[in-house]
């Protein structure tokens, strides 16, 4: 039988090697010497790079435990490695059900964290929730991910967020890089492992046009799909008109459509109102964190039976024998049939993480509760580590010149 645990191993050290700016960051945190002793809590994709930013948590002198934020995510050898390679507590399987995903959150809250690394708001919700007793020994938390971050502003404009929350998903060199080449690529990981079906040529529709859809609809394009963008917002779909995509409301595009990708933090982007007119053998996925973008309920009240076909594509057989293939039950698809994000981008925002997981330490009671951006500083640390680590150089402004940028009275 498959060491499972030793593949895991394998994995965890070929994405530590390719992780440079954030082993500058664990130097850094080991002799800062910062999160001696505290314990921390996280909830993320349990696999390969996860495991690394957990590691260097751990190797800076912390207590870690971790589960996953989704049930589909977690590579199950990544998972086995940390319990019995690596000595680090971690409560995560693929195909989890909801109660075990729940439980396993909890078993990581009963480490009483100080320290929170989310990823979507499950943890963080938990927290105000069924686990309230714990509150008080939260220093603050980090939230990797826009849907986490809509649901925290929304809990702290109502005053219901007890501690800060570090917005790791808005530095400059998570979303950027993260959100746009990161689920770009990723994307296209997760739809090809799943269908081995060719992208060149075909309708591709990609619903919102944030960050993440901008990078899918970059990368579908440059695959040769003709792509589509829906979008509700009029400047966004301006911004996608101009960057020369088709632009169009999902019930007219939907009609002949090859595949449709959801990306927008978002539900029912794909339900009853655009089902009956999908076309014979559309492919449906979704890049969003939840799995309510693709209305399973609707695809199984209108379909007459449901079947596997593939590892992660369920064939959804409508009642006038049209069928629709949803990929990886409708969660994310770039981690639950791909890998997740290329290690060099989850690099840049598991660096920020870490650095993030100790300025909040550093700067524990004087943080309001709330949601606050990552210091600038980081961001620029992160990115100046990331060029050199690439070999690229920059120019520097002279004295003259800087004087000059922050002058109001030298015109010429
Ligand atoms: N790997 C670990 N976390 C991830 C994320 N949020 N998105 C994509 N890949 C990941």
């Amino acid at each position: 039988m498959e060491d499972l645990a030793a593949r895991g191993v394998d994995r965890i050290e070929w994405a530590r090697a390719h992780m440079a700016v954030l082993s500058a960051a664990r130097v850094e945190l080991v002799r800062k010497r910062t999160l001696r002793g505290l314990r921390i809590g996280m909830a993320l994709h349990t696999e390969a790079k996860t495991a690394v930013l957990a590691l260097t948590l751990k190797e800076a002198g912390a207590r870690v435990r971790l589960a996953s934020c989704n049930p589909l995510s977690t590579d199950d050898s990544v998972s086995q490695a940390l319990n019995k390679k690596y000595d680090l507590e971690t409560y995560a399987r693929k195909h989890e059900s909801t109660k075990e995903y729940y439980e396993n959150l909890n078993k990581v809250l009963d480490l009483k964290p100080q320290l929170v690394v989310d990823d979507g708001g499950d943890l963080i919700f938990l927290l105000h929730t069924d686990r309230k007793e714990l509150l008080d020994e939260v220093v603050g938390a980090n939230e990797e991910t826009t849907t986490g971050i809509n649901r925290l502003k929304a809990m702290a404009a109502e005053g219901k967020l007890k501690f800060p929350v570090i917005d790791v998903n808005d530095a400059k060199m998570k979303h950027f890089f993260d959100n746009r080449y990161g689920t770009g690529q990723s994307t296209f990981d997760g739809i090809m492992t799943a269908t081995n079906l060719l992208i060149a040529g075909r309708k591709f529709i990609v619903a919102g046009y944030g960050w993440c859809g901008r990078g899918i609809a970059m990368r579908a394009r440059g695959m040769g799909a003709r792509v589509v963008v829906t979008e509700v917002d009029p400047v966004k779909a301006i911004e996608a008109h101009l960057d020369g995509f088709e632009v169009a409301p999902m019930a007219m595009a939907v009609k002949d459509a090859d595949f449709v990708v959801s990306a927008t933090g978002c539900k029912d982007i794909v339900s009853r109102k655009h089902i009956p007119s999908l076309k014979d053998g559309v492919v449906l996925a979704n890049a969003g964190h939840f799995d309510n973008e693709i209305s399973k309920r609707d695809l199984q009240k209108l379909s007459k039976s449901k079947r596997q076909v593939r590892d992660s594509v369920e064939e959804y057989t409508l009642k006038d024998g049209r069928r629709a293939y949803l990929l990886a039950e409708g969660r994310l698809v770039n981690l639950a049939a791909g890998q997740g994000h290329p290690v060099e981008i989850m690099d840049m925002s598991f660096s920020i993480q870490a650095l993030c997981v100790a300025h909040l330490a550093e700067h524990r009671n004087q943080l309001k509760p709330g949601v606050h951006p990552v210091p600038p500083e980081i961001d620029e640390k992160v990115a100046r580590v990331r060029l050199a680590t690439w070999g690229l150089e920059v120019d520097q402004l002279t004295a003259e010149q800087k004087h000059y940028m922050s002058s109001w009275s030298e015109g010429t």
